[in-house]
């Protein structure tokens, strides 16, 4: 392994908390590292460049307050169609953000770059292929994106796409879809992967930007919530069925209709504004509490876990 997965033992739970868009920030982040987890934020979340320079900086500002905090990372969409992607790539170099998530493409010259400043990158990858093509491009370490996460999802079971990633290539796996509970983050692990990558779970942190009725509604939802598309904007995603029907979605329709182009979240039509993303984890979403809290239970549960099928 290229890195210290523990980061000089910073890292006291082998999870990162996903980064959301719309959903996750600084305060969720130093949440997370505060307590040996690392967090992220997508830099695609600020509207502007200014505005991802303040998250930046709010960030240096409360890691300078905290003791030992995990590292945090940056998720940055590195495709060529993505306008912003030089400025903001800058913006990581100038603040020499510890660890990028890379999506979309994996350019050989941004994996380079993210070395030079002494930087670490895990890549997005929904099946093999795409982390033969991460790891010849250069990327330290796979998040494989199975099917069940929430937002832009993969297909693929995590068993099938962890054993076909390991043909491959032995570079770290970083496991995404549906994992909800210290004890997933364990099976993970027995799975081979090094961290477990969690998004849903959080949505309904306090610290995050999601909304009450974001937060009410994941309260609410079970797995038979969720509804897999790729014809709302293009990508394959998880979309949280209450929020489809009050935005008079017809489910029938939509499990038919055929996915256009991708197109970019800020032009995707105004009736689908208000419709939520999800994963398949959300049943384990009870109730609005602190990412402090949750992340102290997932540690306890984790610990629990090993414990017991070790004994
Ligand atoms: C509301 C929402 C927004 C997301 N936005 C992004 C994003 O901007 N960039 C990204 O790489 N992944 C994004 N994801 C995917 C997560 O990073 C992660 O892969 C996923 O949440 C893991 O699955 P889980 O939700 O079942 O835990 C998003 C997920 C959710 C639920």
């Amino acid at each position: 392994m290229g890195f210290d997965p523990t980061f000089e033992g910073r890292v006291k739970l082998p999870l990162i908390v996903a980064p959301m868009f719309l959903v996750s920030n600084p305060a969720l982040t130093l949440a997370a590292i505060s307590q040996g987890v690392i967090g992220s934020f997508p830099a695609h979340a600020t509207r502007t460049r200014e505005i991802f320079k303040d998250w930046l900086d709010e960030m240096e500002a409360g890691i300078a307050e905290l003791d030992n905090p995990a590292p945090y990372a940056v998720n940055l969409v590195v495709h060529p169609t993505n306008k912003r992607m030089p400025g903001d790539m800058d913006l990581c170099e100038a603040y020499r953000v510890p660890i990028v998530l890379t999506s979309k493409g994996a350019p050989k010259d941004a994996f380079a770059r993210i070395h030079d400043w002494g930087g670490i990158a895990f890549h997005d990858v929904a099946s093999a292929r795409h982390a033969e093509k991460a790891v010849e491009a250069g990327a330290d370490a796979l998040i494989a994106v199975c099917g069940g996460a929430g937002g832009h999802c993969g297909t693929i079971n995590p068993f099938a796409l962890v054993n076909e990633i390991r043909e491959v290539t032995d570079k770290p796996i970083i496991l995404s879809g549906g994992m909800s509970t210290g004890r997933d983050i364990y099976a993970a692990q027995a799975m081979g992967a090094t961290y477990a990558y969690m998004g849903t779970r959080f949505i309904a942190c306090e610290e995050t930007l999601a909304n009450e009725r974001y937060a009410q509604t994941l309260i609410a939802c079970t797995s038979k919530d969720i509804f897999f598309s790729a014809a709302l904007d293009g990508a394959p995603a998880n979309w949280v069925v209450p929020t489809l029907l009050e935005a008079g979605v017809d489910l029938n329709k939509l499990a038919t209709t055929i996915p256009g182009e991708i197109v970019d979240s800020g032009k995707v039509d105004k009736r689908y504004s208000h419709v939520l993303s999800a994963g398949h984890g959300v049943g384990m979403v009870k109730k609005v509490e602190s990412a402090l809290d949750l992340c102290a239970q997932l540690k306890s549960e984790y610990q629990h876990a090993k414990t017991a099928l070790s004994a």
